[in-house]
């Protein structure tokens, strides 16, 4: 009696309230953490743009009309009890038929997985595919790689980019690690820095997967897969062209995972629903995954998916509309922050490729702030732009790049036309009040 009174009166803090290894140093979204903080100050009355969310603002950017009324029409039609696990035959029969309308890629049904956006198609390939210890390869800047690597318990091999080369891997890079790989996670067009993988880029790396996988398989071991995260593959401008693995070298399609889906190209980030291109034997634990973490895209959107995808005229011409629209945006930026590039402002600029992000260097390390304080770090640079020039950009460390990267990704998708010669000008008033 007396010891369960003593446990009644025993006083529990937070920090008794332990968790798992893995949860205690999982770290949330960086870039959530700024877009909230800007977003405040936006509440408080501030004039800041928002430029770090790798969203859209939605009253600027909606999904399709015809997609919004199959939804609204589905959940009339009381659409609203569990969908058939990994997805819905006729969804993914539409979605087959999309990607290869629109990409050229044969997948059948029994190869496509659906789920509540792509995140949780991530999480199943990750978990899949990799086993604890074992090592995933990633380059950075990327976005999450190194979140979904600490879930599955794995060790991470970070290649870092170059610049030069658009942020993009080289197979040259790779090859050190290619021996002792599980997963390498590529993702083209790549967030953060709107540029693509060349087709003589992802050729050789293509390249070494195979070679290194006809080893591998002959000795029965497991294969090295690669995710191939492409979910802005639609956003692409100018002459810029997407290239898949797998049309690359049709064998690819027995080592490759596409992580694809609908929340970027039909600016359609929180009605969540994203697909996995998959061999059918991964797929099949694919669904197994989705259906135990209840992570299934909801019904009525499943259903006006299903017809929406084969509104091929519709697709095309919101598809047309929203490229444009975004094209004209980040080389509006690309412009106006090259002209402020050639002032001698110490910023440079990559040219815009695809998705929604533009690259800029905004080196302002050594540079002295009105208030005498002198900038000595990104995080600096961060704040700096955010209070002075009313403007937020992700830097490149939130993306795994070293915390002296003075990189960061801006983005178009909350921005309307006309704001833009404003938002270059708070900068360029910014930029001329340091020392
Ligand atoms: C490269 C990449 N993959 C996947 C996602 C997640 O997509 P979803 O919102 O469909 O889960 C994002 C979102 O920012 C992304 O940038």
């Amino acid at each position: 009696m007396d010891k369960v009174l003593e446990k009644a009166q025993l006083k529990i803090s937070e920090k008794d309230l332990k968790v798992s290894d893995m949860a205690e140093t999982l770290v949330f979204s960086e870039i959530v953490k700024l877009a909230n903080e800007i977003n405040d100050k936006i509440n408080s009355g501030e004039r800041v743009f928002n430029l770090t969310i790798g969203d859209f603002n939605s009253h600027i950017f909606p999904i399709p009309d015809e997609f919004k009324d199959l939804i609204i029409k589905s959940y009339n039609h009381h659409d609203t009890n569990y969908p058939v696990a990994g997805g819905m035959p006729t969804l993914k029969s539409a979605i087959s038929e999309f990607i290869k309308r629109k990409e050229g890629l044969d997948y059948k049904p029994s190869e496509i997985t659906v789920a509540s956006g792509a995140r949780p198609l991530i999480f199943s390939t990750f978990n899949t595919l990799v086993n604890p210890g074992e090592k995933v390869l990633y380059p950075v800047p990327s976005w999450n790689n190194n979140h979904y690597t600490h879930i599955s318990f794995a060790e991470h091999i970070c290649v870092e980019t170059r610049p030069e080369n658009n942020f993009m891997p080289y197979a040259s890079d790779i090859k050190p690690y290619i021996k002792d790989v599980a997963l390498i996670s590529l993702c083209s067009p790549l967030n953060p820095t709107g540029t693509v993988l060349t087709e003589e880029n992802l050729r050789e790396i293509c390249d070494l997967i195979l070679e290194e996988n006809h080893i591998r398989i002959s000795e029965g071991k497991k294969p090295v897969y690669l995710m191939f995260d492409q979910i802005y593959w639609v956003l692409t401008y100018g002459d810029i062209k997407h290239i898949s693995p797998v049309s690359i070298y049709p064998e690819m399609k027995n080592f490759t995972i596409f992580i694809d889906g609908m929340s970027k190209y039909f600016a359609a980030t929180g009605v969540r629903l994203g697909w996995s291109l998959a061999p059918a034997s991964i797929t099949d634990r694919f669904k197994t995954m989705i259906a135990h973490m209840g992570a299934w895209a909801p019904k009525a959107e499943q259903i006006a998916a299903s017809h929406y995808l084969k509104d091929t005229e519709n697709v095309d011409k919101y598809l047309e509309h929203f490229k444009d629209e975004l094209s004209y945006r980040l080389n509006k930026f690309y412009e106006g922050l090259t002209k402020l590039k050639d002032k001698g402002f110490g910023i440079e600029v990559i040219p815009p490729q695809a998705a929604i992000y533009l690259t800029i260097k905004v080196d302002l390390i050594g540079k002295k702030k009105p208030d005498g304080c002198v900038i000595s770090s990104s995080q600096d640079t961060t704040r700096y732009l955010i209070n002075e020039a009313k403007m937020g950009v992700v830097p490149f460390y939130a993306f795994g790049s070293p915390e002296t990267s003075q990189w960061f990704r801006l983005s178009v998708g909350t921005v309307k036309r006309d704001e833009i010669d404003e938002c270059v000008g708070n900068l360029e008033s910014a930029l001329s009040r340091l020392q």
